[in-house]
């Protein structure tokens, strides 16, 4: 890295999705209100920015990921004027916010669909992606919805198909449009004048389709059982080369506003992530998201290997990012249990690169099951098992009915654990989950090699990964067991003392030779010399 760290490399980002934080007004969903309310537990915490999930007007069919008004906030969430204090109210204790940006689809309520679905003559109908049938009357071509069925939805009046990477309730727009650019970019403008800090982009890779709709080729490794989307390979909807053009759009008009911070939603393969951070230093997305550990196997030999690769690949201008959890993903204390989500924190926090925590996941909160009559979410609904709402249910403040959340019953349920997994209830407790996340943040935000140091491989041992972080003289050895069963790690002559442990037992001890890891522990050691 040749320029000093800026903000978002030292920092951590916290997403709060909105519908689930805190609810002020007693309607079952959360709101800006609610979070706003709860800012001084974010800052107490200790991470350095909020991305809020998006906010806008929204028939909320994909929950607020389909915008039917660009420039507005949801009644359900409160006024453009509610977001203002937010803002307000966040920079005072220091922590910055980052908005949720769709700029693939809008909903189908939005006006410009009303307009473009009017006739084949309006002004706005390039604005979204229309195909007529093939000749025999069938569908344009094979494009799937990730959400399940054909991307292409009939609109009888015109007898054009238009295109949906996700539910025909979320159009796609026709980003070739220039009059569609001009729009979307004046809305980036619109919130960055309003004082926010930066956008989570939204579905990056669906931005560009081929021109010629050409038929996505069959994937060979699909089996029936596997989710349908996966039965052709994306490959001329997502991830185009006309997608850059897009991308550095954005970041010119983010470029408007002195160290704004564009994250980019892209869930690729490592070596096709990299080309999003652009040719130099702020050419394109500063941090593509990192979603590779939550698709790996939870092994240390598989976990180094990814690290290692993904660090490698990294261009030299390039700052990492980590991801462990979201409101699309079972939850890390689902994946590999409580015991073993304390070892995923401290690889979490301990990783060279900008982490991003889900609300929630400072607790330990699990996956909540979802009886079939109360599942919301439409990928659910379309293809069973796929539903996200286990992992978006209300945030757990305190043992109270509904958790503090809500004075009603919330929108999904409360997790049945919530009178013991709560803020309340761990806040003050040494060995909580929510005790270790803030005693990790606090060591993170006072150790410079933690923050910004160089990533140095260790070997990998059984179950046992470790590395290092090294800035300057300072030089940190994180050492994590893996497993439950009690392991050894041989230091190979290193020397140092334990800062913080998973469980807490081993911080003080000083450490050389073999280093003994009970089950689901993980150490963090200061190394001498
Ligand atoms: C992204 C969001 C997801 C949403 C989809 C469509 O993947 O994270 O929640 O459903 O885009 O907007």
């Amino acid at each position: 890295m040749t320029r000093e760290p800026v903000w978002w490399q030292r920092g951590v980002i916290y997403q709060i999705y909105p519908r689930s934080f805190a609810d002020s007004n007693a309607d079952g969903v959360g709101d800006l209100a609610g979070i706003t309310s709860r800012l001084d537990y974010v800052a107490w915490l200790g991470v350095d920015a909020i991305w809020i999930s998006p906010i806008y007007p929204s028939p909320m069919k994909d929950f607020g990921y389909d915008v039917s008004n660009y420039r507005d906030v949801h009644p359900l969430f409160g006024t453009l004027d509610d977001l203002d204090r937010l803002i307000g109210a966040a920079l005072v204790r220091r922590l910055r916010v980052l908005l949720d940006f769709v700029p693939n689809h809008t909903s189908d309520q939005h006006p410009w669909f009303a307009e473009s679905r009017s006739s084949k003559a309006n002004p706005r109908r390039d604005w979204y992606i229309w195909a007529d049938p093939r000749p025999d009357g069938s569908l344009p071509n094979n494009w799937r919805s990730v959400f399940g069925g054909s991307a292409w939805t009939l609109d009888p009046a015109t007898g054009q198909y238009f295109y949906h990477a996700y539910l025909p309730e979320q159009p796609d727009l026709n980003w070739r449009n220039p009059a569609v650019r001009e729009e979307m970019l004046n809305t980036l403008r619109f919130w960055l004048d309003r004082g926010v800090d930066g956008f989570r982009v939204d579905a990056v890779r669906q931005l560009c389709k081929d021109d010629l709709l050409r038929d996505n080729p069959p994937n060979l490794n699909w089996r029936a059982g596997d989710n349908p989307y996966d039965e052709v390979l994306p490959v001329y909807t997502t991830d185009r080369p006309e997608t850059m053009e897009i991308v550095r759009l954005f970041r010119r008009v983010l470029d408007e506003y002195p160290g704004r911070l564009f994250v980019g939603e892209l869930t690729l393969p490592i070596e096709r992530l990299m080309r999003y951070y652009g040719a130099s230093v702020g050419d394109a997305i500063d941090l593509p998201s990192n979603f590779h550990m939550i698709y790996a196997p939870w092994e240390a030999p598989v976990l180094k290997a990814l690290i290692d690769g993904y660090e490698a690949a990294l261009p030299s201008h390039a700052w990492p990012n980590w991801v462990l959890g979201n409101h699309d993903q079972h939850r890390i204390a689902s994946r590999v249990g409580r015991p073993q989500a304390r070892v995923a924190a401290l690889l979490l926090l301990t990783l060279r690169g900008t982490p991003t925590i889900y609300y929630g996941d400072e607790l330990g909160m699990v996956d909540v099951p979802i009886p079939p009559a109360r599942i919301r979410d439409p990928f659910g609904r379309n293809v069973p098992g796929q539903e996200r709402d286990p992992e978006r249910t209300p945030m757990q403040w305190d043992g109270s009915r509904f958790a503090g959340f809500s004075d009603v019953e919330p929108w999904l349920p409360v997790a049945a654990d919530a009178g013991s997994v709560n803020v309340r209830a761990q806040r003050d407790a040494p060995a909580s989950m929510l005790s270790l996340y803030r005693r990790l943040l606090r060591l993170r935000r006072e150790t410079p090699a933690l923050q910004t140091g160089a990533y140095v491989a260790w070997p990998a041992s059984g179950q046992v990964l470790a590395f290092e972080r090294r800035l300057d003289s300072q030089r940190l050895l994180i050492v994590l067991n893996l497993d439950a069963s009690p392991a050894s790690y041989a230091l190979n002559g290193a020397r140092g003392v334990v800062l913080l442990s998973a469980s807490g037992a081993l911080e003080g001890q000083p450490v050389g030779g073999n280093l003994s890891l009970g089950g689901d522990e993980g150490v963090v050691i200061q190394l001498e010399g």
